[in-house]
């Protein structure tokens, strides 16, 4: 029996992708930046080579899941079957886990396919594993899992539409102010979603803002490139708020129209302007397809945001937030 075992890390988009085309294309390009505690780590074993028919089974944290082992299952004929043919007379065990905790509002979706991608690139054998085409590989591969799963392979910034819409790359120049960002991520919610984001981004095609929306994605990549380069931070940070409020002012203005912000993230983007103002802290609010809130902050500033967040935690679920950084690196578990 082989077995492979990568971990790589979740991202938060900054400029976001929120529509797509056949083949997990997002309908414009975008921009995140890739965590570094909350990961996922995943294990490929193949158990044999010599089957009729390619069969899969899935253990999430320790336990088998006959749900999510469907939904990768599908992945699997719809996509990495063809692209790695190798694969369809295999029986394999793809087992996950990831170190950030369950329903905490963060999706595994990035990290799971990116790990995942990782072992399958690995199994291919067509790359050294330390080379860029394995990367970019891996990146074109963990797309097809989930879109965004293809940033999560570079860091700590990463653009997906630079070169291609098929695979991602990192962003090399970055000013030195941008280096050691925190994410504070503030739970509000870890309800499940009311609209999942498969269906958010079905909801692009027609929609009224449709091309004033791909105008404003392309203006916000160049615009933050340049930013990220030249070490702007309030730039960075109104970039990142719009960017932040348009993805949820496209979801509002969806047919049908839908909210997954909560009374609590309104709160809190509140209170975060105050801050700023008052405090002078350097952070900006990011936010995904959920009720969560990624507060981005220099670290000169982190102590001052946590004594904030310490003192308003009734805004949050449990009162808790996490606290990771922006930085980016996948591992070959094989090798710790
Ligand atoms: O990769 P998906 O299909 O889960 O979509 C991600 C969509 C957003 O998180 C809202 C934006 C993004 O660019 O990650």
């Amino acid at each position: 029996m082989t077995e492979y075992r990568w971990s790589a890390p979740s991202n938060i988009a900054f400029v976001k992708y929120w529509g797509k085309k056949e083949q997990q294309i997002p309908m414009n390009g975008s921009i995140s930046g890739t965590l570094s505690h909350c990961r996922s780590k995943t294990s490929l074993k193949i158990l044999s080579t010599e089957q009729d028919q390619f069969h899969l089974e899935f253990y999430f944290a320790g336990e088998k899941n006959e749900s999510f082992a469907k939904k990768i299952e599908n992945k699997f004929h719809q996509y990495f079957l063809n692209e790695i043919p190798l694969l369809k007379n295999c029986s394999v065990r793809i087992e996950s886990e990831n170190s950030f905790p369950h329903s905490c509002g963060i999706a595994s979706s990035a990290s799971f396919y990116a790990s995942l991608a990782l072992c399958l690139v690995e199994f291919e054998a067509k790359y050294s594993s330390d080379s860029q085409e394995f990367l970019k590989r891996a990146s074109y591969l963990a797309r097809l899992g989930s879109g965004s799963a293809c940033r999560s392979l570079f860091g700590p910034f990463v653009l997906w539409g630079g070169e291609s819409m098929e695979y991602a790359e990192p962003i090399v120049k970055v000013h030195q102010d941008f280096k050691n960002l925190k994410d504070f991520i503030c739970l509000i919610s870890s309800e499940e979603k009311s609209v999942s984001s498969t269906l958010g981004h079905s909801l692009m095609d027609g929609h009224p803002y449709r091309d004033v929306r791909i105008e404003q994605a392309n203006m916000h990549l160049d615009q933050l490139k340049s930013v990220l380069e030249a070490g702007d931070w309030s730039k960075f940070s109104n970039i990142l708020e719009q960017e932040a409020n348009q993805l949820h002012a496209l979801m509002m203005c969806s047919t049908p129209g839908f909210f997954l912000l909560k009374e609590k993230s309104f709160e809190l983007i509140q209170k975060v302007r105050q801050w700023r103002e008052q405090n002078s802290i350097r952070v900006a609010y990011t936010i995904d397809a959920g009720p969560n809130i990624h507060l981005i902050c220099h670290s000169d500033d982190a102590d001052k945001l946590r004594v904030c967040l310490e003192e308003n935690s009734s805004l949050l679920e449990n009162c808790r937030f996490i606290e990771d950084e922006i930085s980016g690196v996948i591992r070959n578990e094989h090798e710790h």
